[in-house]
């Protein structure tokens, strides 16, 4: 090579830390919090609810937790960046929504651009929003399942990271499903997230 020698160089990523929005019982953080290539990297468990089982769950592993009250602001957009300042104060570089029940406004999504993932239950884009379960059987689709994408400013939208299918089971309720969904999002989702703490992920 003219004399010149070359030389490869592996560069490692450093992973980033995250906050983990939840609303409700908070068995998706307790995945997480389970994970060891994740659990290091959780800095704050951030709430709309207090109360949530889910700060309890964040309380029991020593994690910082916070409540921000959606009856405390005047609009969407005064909660969501009353929000992103929480996560930003906490040093998190990015945001990991588990069962968080909000809509965050554009702004927030702004503030972390490429690094908010969500998991939802269903095969998006068919069922976003509130009922995706009950939707499922509704529509009798014989398939559901799990998705796993990064946030855009439109609702359980944004390119897609992971799926999983579900089968639909002839006397499902939506409880006997969505306790089915759980336990695939509870493999799914710690696995994505530890690549997405170590900036890994591939769509
Ligand atoms: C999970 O199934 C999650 O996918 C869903 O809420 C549930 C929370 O359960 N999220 C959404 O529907 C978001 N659109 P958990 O509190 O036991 O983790």
């Amino acid at each position: 090579m003219d004399g010149l020698h070359s030389r490869r160089v592996a560069f490692r990523r450093t992973p980033i830390d995250i906050a983990v929005l939840a609303s409700g019982s908070g068995t998706n953080l307790q995945a997480l919090i389970d994970h060891p290539g994740v659990r290091p990297h959780i800095v704050l468990v951030a709430s709309d609810r207090p109360g949530s089982r889910a700060l309890a769950r964040a309380e029991d592993a020593g994690i910082g937790q916070a409540t921000v009250l959606w009856d405390e602001y005047k609009s969407r957009s005064d909660f969501s960046a009353a929000l992103a300042d929480v996560v930003e104060s906490s040093g998190a570089k990015g945001v990991v929504l588990a069962g968080f029940m909000r809509i965050l406004s554009p702004s927030f999504v702004d503030r972390f651009p490429d690094r908010i993932l969500n998991v939802h239950p269903s095969l998006l884009p068919s069922f976003p929003g509130a009922n995706p379960v009950e939707l499922a059987l509704q529509h009798g689709v014989k398939v559901t399942g799990v998705t796993v994408h990064l946030v855009d400013e439109l609702v359980d939208h944004g390119p897609i990271v992971a799926q999983r299918p579900v089968d639909v089971l002839p006397d499902d309720t939506p409880d006997s499903l969505h306790q089915r969904i759980r336990v695939v999002e509870h493999e799914l989702y710690p696995e994505v997230v530890a690549a997405f703490v170590e900036e890994r992920l591939q769509l």
